[in-house]
């Protein structure tokens, strides 16, 4: 979900709607917003996107205060009445939360047997109502002091705004688990969830961490510590160097086709200065650790959730291949829930293009608090995984809005090639197989921008597709991962049933449901498997199955149906090209079948709850 707040001299609502809309990523089932009003508090609040909030403001709304909310829904299904800002029953306080009140059903029982009738079904709810029943006590607290009694009662996550209807001066905000951003403007302060909603407005910022809380006057912040017996925290502001450009358009029709495009010049950021041909070897600064130590290593573990976790096996096999260590991923999510053994001797790997996904996130901190070797390979500077990893590789993508990963995951995989080529070359990589890896990685941004070329025919093939209901993809080995992200991609935004099966595996069951209404996407690298892959083929169009092949290889003629073409580089590299073509093949089919490519219904870009 994403929070914006302001206190300051403009207006608030057109700063709080626009701020919105940049976090829309982030949810869109429904949007809110609150601002003091005539001694009273004004909320606007609608099921749907931000737009439909826009629309419902039909006057100026003066007043130079107020939070808003743009949700994903958790607890309730989207509705108005569920939309953020809720209120406590005097109407006297607005909040907005992101994450979860995981006690908020014994919390609404309490307040309900107390005569409090609530007016949604959310979890969020009970918190307005909580601090609201504090502050019409007879020895008036502040919000602030409210604030922290009501939390006392809180388990869960929060990232929080309050508004007080009665002393609009001010905002209080606070953070356990859900990201918090403030923003410092001239004589104005902006909260947010995300910088995305900030950078228009002030490029200082300041990040709260976890058990914090802040007072926002518009001349002023003040932040402690959340205890009831609060100690101030000095906090300084730093710098974002986003610019407002990256969260525009420009001439794209959405973002997900702005950012598939941006994949060459990305890429050639990530690996900037990061090759080193002389030692044949990948210098990767964020990473301290010496040639010994790296040595040491005896296991690798890439720990991520969707797009990066499908990354991560990317990684694991390049990894294994260029270093000879065992290498794997597993899904962050269930990591964490399984009582993982931690070895001394294992570097564990957290992935993730927000920084914020909170079971990543969580798995993370339980690799520190068991003493685990932990690096991050993050996109977003200053977020939550990033500060809890403290050393590992940035992405350097630039901002990624779309939902459905293109770039992020671009560079995750390239920048795990630099750690796998990293690692064998303290080990048994060669000069020789270094230097080869190293031109190799040079060449991706050409070759990246060499199959974007082609997007044309991606599309003609996707068009003939799209009335499919549900298709395989399959691959082997290198091939396996990039079947998978590619029919995750197809999912998430075409909403047609696709299923990522490891090519070997398709004669021992799921071959029973290939026929001719039954399309398979077959991952075909020109490597020592091919021949496999060829067999495979041949045994799905035996059953009068359609073939698309994604291949850099000379395929017998009239073998398949289609191929979407990949440049030749170095094996090792090819998951990274090969995931090309299957962005444009899933955005193209999801664009004909008329799909909101970058709000792809009930997902959310960073989930920031369990
Ligand atoms: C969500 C998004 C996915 C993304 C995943 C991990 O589920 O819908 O596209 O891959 O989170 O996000 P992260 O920011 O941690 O890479």
């Amino acid at each position: 979900c994403g929070i914006v707040g302001y206190v300051g001299k403009r207006p608030a609502a057109p700063i709080l709607v626009e701020g919105l809309h940049r976090l829309e990523y982030r949810g869109y089932d429904s949007a809110g917003l609150a601002t003091p009003e005539a001694g009273a508090l004004r909320v606007i609040k609608t099921e749907g996107r931000v737009q439909q909030l826009r629309n419902l403001i039909k006057e100026e709304i003066p007043a130079p205060v107020g939070i808003a909310h743009t949700r994903w829904a958790t607890h309730g299904e989207p509705s108005d009445a569920n939309a953020h800002p809720h209120l406590d029953a005097a109407g006297r306080i607005a909040l907005v939360h992101n994450g979860i009140i995981e006690n908020s059903d014994r919390l609404r029982a309490q307040l309900t047997a107390e005569g409090v009738t609530f007016a949604s079904e959310t979890d969020t709810e009970a918190l307005a109502h909580l601090i609201g029943r504090l502050m019409a006590a007879e020895d008036a607290p502040s919000l602030e002091e409210a604030v922290r009694a009501a939390l006392t009662k809180v388990e869960g996550t929060y990232g929080i705004v309050v508004l007080d209807r009665d002393n609009p001066d001010h905002l209080v905000v606070a953070r356990n688990g859900s990201p918090i951003v403030l923003g410092i403007g001239e004589g104005e302060m902006f909260v947010a969830s995300d910088v995305a909603a900030l950078v228009r407005h002030t490029q200082q910022v300041v990040y709260l961490d976890d058990g914090e809380l802040a007072v926002v006057r518009s001349d002023e912040f003040h932040t402690s510590t959340l205890a009831v017996e609060a100690s101030p925290v000095v906090k300084s502001p730093t710098t974002v160097d986003l610019v407002v450009d990256d969260y525009e358009l420009g001439g794209s029709t959405d973002f997900m086709s702005k950012e598939i495009h941006e994949q060459p010049t990305a890429l050639a950021r990530a690996l900037s200065g990061r090759l080193n041909e002389r030692f044949a070897t990948a210098h990767l600064g964020g990473i301290n650790m010496e040639p010994r130590e790296l040595r040491a290593i005896r296991r690798v573990k890439f720990l991520g959730c969707g797009s990066s976790y499908y990354a991560g096996q990317m990684g694991a096999q390049l990894v294994e291949e260029l270093a000879r260590i065992p290498a794997d991923a597993e899904p962050a999510s269930e990591f964490r829930y399984r009582n993982p053994v931690v070895e001394a001797d294992t570097l564990y790997v957290a992935l993730s293009q927000s920084g914020e996904t909170l079971d990543t996130l969580a798995a993370a901190q339980e690799l520190k608090r068991k003493g685990g070797q932990l690096l991050g390979v993050v996109n977003v500077v200053g977020s939550a995984i990033a500060r809890e990893c403290g050393s590992g590789i940035f992405l350097h993508a630039g901002p990624e809005v779309s939902v459905a990963s293109t770039k992020a995951l671009t560079n995750t995989a390239t920048s795990l090639a630099m750690l796998g080529l990293l690692l064998g070359r303290v080990r048994d990589l060669s000069t020789a197989d270094g230097k080869r890896i190293v031109a190799g990685l040079r060449r991706l941004p050409e070759q990246v921008a060499e199959i974007l070329a082609q997007e044309q025919a991606v599309a003609e093939v996707a068009a003939r597709f799209a009335d499919t209901r549900s298709m395989f993809f399959v691959g082997r080995v290198r091939g396996w991962p990039v079947a998978r992200e590619g029919a995750q991609k197809l999912k998430e935004i075409s909403y047609v049933h696709a299923e990522a099966y490891q090519a070997s595996e398709l004669k021992h069951g799921p071959l029973a449901l290939i026929d001719n209404t039954m399309p398979t996407v077959v991952i075909v690298p020109d490597d020592e498997l091919l021949s496999k892959n060829i067999g495979t083929i041949e045994e799905i169009k035996a059953r009068s199955g359609a073939v698309i092949a994604v291949t850099n290889a000379e395929l017998p003629e009239g073998l398949v149906d289609a191929e979407l073409r990949v440049p030749r580089n170095e094996t090792e590299l090819d998951p990274i090209l090969f995931t090309i073509p299957l962005q444009l093949f899933a955005y193209h089919l999801a664009a004909k079948l008329g799909r909101d490519i970058d709000r792809p219904r009930n997902l959310a870009k960073s989930v920031t709850v369990e």
